[in-house]
């Protein structure tokens, strides 16, 4: 009832529209009506009511409300069933537990803020409220575990191209899965499996995406780390359009990974490549090792030349581009 409100407010396009044709259009009472007009002003909506014209949408708030984002989203799996909270501990761990209970094929999960965001390798996450995009997809693809890690590439492959399209950014993918741009790192993703020897339970592909962070948001042990779309371009972004964006791709390369393979991903992952011909180091939970990086393989994993002439694959760690050239 509150969305379809919503929607006839904003078809109204900023003119008034009486209480009257409310009830009549929507079929309820007035008394309902004021009931989630008020609850649509305490989510931040501006109505403004005057009497013997009615009520009229003056702006929206800058929040990232599945009411906004599922409004025009022509995506045909992922985000047909969308969650939010104005704050979690992490989106990931909510999304865990809600695909646990059932979550379908492409819902997502997101939030203004995350108290305890989760980054790799134990790590945390910046996620301050209002400032980016902090959401977890739950995917149920039908292939065998071993290719789940690909699924990383195939979000990065969508988020940049996402980024790309809605502000002309050009963000540069660091393997497997890092999103830099000049200034630092724009996004990351955290993907978490639950599987049986050759099954997939599920997926769930946690994105954190610095929007419009600024400069004196940033605590000081990350300046220099991190950058936002805002600091790159000088402008702020609309998260709900580029939420919209971001679903959109994920929704393509996704169906595309899943219906003609890896390949066409990989293509394109390429061309957002930064680590490709570049001396790097990987540290693994094994060893460190330095050499330069030839290739991604036809599996997704990371190919390097080592100093020592070795050549070795890699399908996990953590690259540093080096800059002893
Ligand atoms: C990385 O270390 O590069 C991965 C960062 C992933 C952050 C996102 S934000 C949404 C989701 N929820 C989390 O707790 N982490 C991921």
């Amino acid at each position: 009832m509150r969305k379809e409100l919503l929607k006839l407010l904003k078809k109204n396009n900023q003119d008034y529209i009486s209480g009257e044709q409310i009830c009549r259009q929507l079929g309820v009472s007035r008394t309902a009506v004021w009931k989630h007009m008020e609850s649509l002003r305490k989510m931040g909506y501006h109505i403004e009511a005057r009497s013997n014209a009615g009520y009229r949408l003056v702006s929206v708030p800058d929040r990232i409300y599945p009411e906004e984002i599922e409004g025009n989203l022509e995506t045909s799996v992922i985000g047909r069933e969308i969650r939010y909270s104005a704050s979690v501990a992490s989106t990931n761990e909510n999304a865990k537990e809600w695909a646990a209970e059932g979550a379908p094929d492409g819902a997502v999960y997101l939030a203004e803020e995350q108290g305890l965001g989760k980054g790799r390798l134990g790590r945390g996450w910046f996620s301050p409220r209002g400032k980016g995009l902090w959401f977890s997809v739950v995917v149920r693809p039908k292939v065998n575990p071993v290719d789940v890690p690909q699924i990383t590439l195939v979000i990065a492959v969508a988020v940049a191209t996402a980024i790309y399209k809605s502000t002309g950014l050009v963000p540069g993918i660091k393997w497997p899965n890092d999103l830099l741009a000049e200034k630092g790192k724009l996004c990351g993703i955290l993907t978490e499996m639950n599987a049986d020897m050759d099954q997939v339970q599920y997926v769930v592909i946690g994105t954190g995406l610095n929007v419009n962070i600024m400069p004196e948001d940033i605590p000081r042990e990350l300046q220099g780390v991190i950058t936002s779309i805002a600091m790159e371009t000088g402008k702020k972004t609309d998260r709900v359009q580029l939420m919209q964006s971001v679903l959109c791709e994920i929704d393509y390369w996704y169906r595309t990974w899943l219906e003609d393979g890896f390949k066409p991903v990989l293509k394109h992952w390429k061309k957002w490549n930064i680590t490709l011909g570049n001396k790097v180091k990987v540290s693994t939970f094994r060893d460190v090792v330095a050499g330069t990086a030839t290739d991604v393989d036809e599996n997704g994993a990371l190919v390097v030349r080592l100093d020592t002439g070795e050549h070795r694959r890699f399908i996990a760690g953590e690259v540093s581009l080096r800059r002893d050239k």
